[in-house]
This record gives C-alpha cells, sequence and structure tokens, in this order.
C-alpha cells in the first residue's frame, strides 16, 4: 500500500480569526472536495472554531499548532487534547523547532505530547530537524536520532499509524534555502530507518515523513517525487491561497506518480 500523500500548511502566528476565515474561503473552493491526498490546515487555536466551520461539508482536515500534555486542571494558558477535539481538531504539530528554540521544549517534553495527543486520537505532526551549527559539525544524523529515539519512545504499537513525522532542517524555515530533494531524501531514508529500529519495518513503511522548510510551488514537485518524502510541512506558502491550492496540486501529481 502507498502511503497516502498529506499536505499540510502551518499557519503559525499569523492571522486573526477574521482574517483566517478570509484565507480559508479562498483554499476550499479549489481543493476542499479533492480525495486524492489529504490536506491539513493548522491555523492559531483562536481561529480553530472559526476556520472549522469553514471545513463542515469539505475533504480539509484541521489541525492545531502545539497542546498540552496534561489532560485538564491549572495549567494558565494551556490547551488540551480534549479542547481540540471539541474543536474537531484532527491533526496536531508537536515539536516545532520554533517551539524547541524559543519556549524551551525538549524531547522529553515532544514524547509527553505525542502520547497525549495519540491516547486523545489526535494525529501528531512530530517535527524534528537540525541547525545549521549541528549540519556543518556533522552532527545532523546524530541530532535527528536523538529526537526520534525520545520523542516517539513508548508508543503503543496500535497507536503508531497515526504518527507523522516532520522533517524541518532549521536553517530551511523561513529563510527561502531549501534542502535539496537529495539531501532531504538521505535525512528522509535515515529517520524511516530510526522508525524501523522502533517500531519494526513494517510499521516505518507505513508512516508518512513529511518535509518542510521554505517549500513552494516551484520546488515542490522535485521533494514530492523523493521516495521517503511523504508530503509537505508548509509555513509561509500556506498563507497565500494561490500558492497552498498549487502545493496540493503538487501533492496530487506526485501521489498520482508514486
Ligand atoms: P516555511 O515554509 O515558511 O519555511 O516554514 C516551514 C515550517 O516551519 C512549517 O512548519
Amino acid at each position: 500500500m502507498p502511503r497516502t500523500l498529506l499536505i499540510a500548511g502551518n499557519w503559525k502566528m499569523n492571522k486573526t480569526a477574521t482574517e483566517a476565515v478570509e484565507l480559508i474561503k479562498a483554499i476550499v473552493p479549489a481543493i476542499g472536495k479533492q480525495t486524492d491526498i489529504n490536506v491539513v490546515v493548522a491555523p492559531p487555536f483562536t481561529a480553530l472554531q472559526s476556520v472549522g466551520e469553514n471545513l463542515v461539508n469539505s475533504t480539509v482536515n484541521l489541525g492545531a499548532q502545539n497542546v498540552s500534555e496534561k489532560p485538564h486542571g491549572a495549567y494558565t494558558g494551556e490547551v488540551s487534547t480534549a479542547m481540540l477535539r471539541d474543536l474537531h481538531v484532527t491533526h496536531v504539530i508537536i515539536g516545532h523547532s520554533e517551539r524547541r528554540s524559543y519556549y524551551g521544549e525538549t524531547d522529553a517534553i515532544v514524547n509527553k505530547k505525542t502520547l497525549a495527543a495519540l491516547e486523545n486520537t489526535l494525529k501528531p505532526i512530530v517535527c524534528v530537524g537540525e541547525t545549521l551549527a549541528e549540519r556543518e559539525s556533522a552532527k545532523t544524523f546524530e541530532v535527528i536520532g536523538q529526537q526520534i529515539t525520545v520523542g516517539l519512545a513508548n508508543i503503543p504499537a496500535n497507536q503508531f499509524a497515526n504518527v507523522i513525522v516532520a522533517y524541518e532542517p532549521v536553517w530551511a524555515i523561513g529563510t527561502g534555502k531549501t534542502a535539496t530533494p537529495a539531501m532531504a531524501q538521505e535525512v528522509h531514508a535515515f529517520i524511516r530507518a530510526q522508525l524501523a529500529k522502533l517500531q519494526g519495518e513494517a510499521a516505518a513503511q507505513k508512516t508518512r515523513i513529511l518535509y518542510g522548510g521554505s517549500m513552494k510551488p516551484d520546488n515542490a514537485d522535485a521533494l514530492l517525487a523523493e521516495a521517503d518524502i511523504d508530503g509537505g510541512l508548509i509555513g509561509g506558502a500556506a498563507l497565500v491561497a494561490k500558492d497552498f491550492i498549487a502545493l496540493v496540486e503538487s501533492g496530487k501529481k506526485a501521489s498520482a506518480r508514486k
């Protein structure tokens, strides 16, 4: 069974609820009925409800950008898995490099959040990736090996099918610098080998591994053609309706060839 490609838009801290509705209304008519690939949009928490209302009767899924590892209680400012489920959120981005570097999220926290998400049937999109300094000192595989081994530890075998990994080289995020398809493929193949060590080859073969980092309509086809690149996690280009629509079209084309 080929893996179903996934194109996900991470809107980061952009768009008020009102602006988010404008954006989703520009996207859904073009791609809201396609079933060739999976599509997720992840607006800020404050726009989940209004964007979600515009996804009813579409095939586009709703994602969040973060979640608490705690189920409920006195955790000011946090949002729980149950709160997300109640808004019909199906996916959640966990351990984005911006959360790791600005908010101190460690692999251990990423692991707790991933287990909490799976427990409440949210599909975690777990982000990994090396910084420029790590790449230049030949630490890419060591860093990503650790992020995968610790971040995805102790996942029950029957929940692993819901895990999605995103490889986002930190030096490529928002910089306009993209990993070449060959560079990305090399890391994706490494990630799949790490997943096989954790959960066995069959489970690793079923897991989607997305690429993220300056993915745009003009570089997506080449990236998505690689054997172990199963979709994209898109920042900047996901905020421009025509670009996001083009990226979904690239995903559909790639899916037909895989
Ligand atoms: P850009 O596409 O803006 O580089 O962002 C990638 C990203 O961080 C998606 O999560």
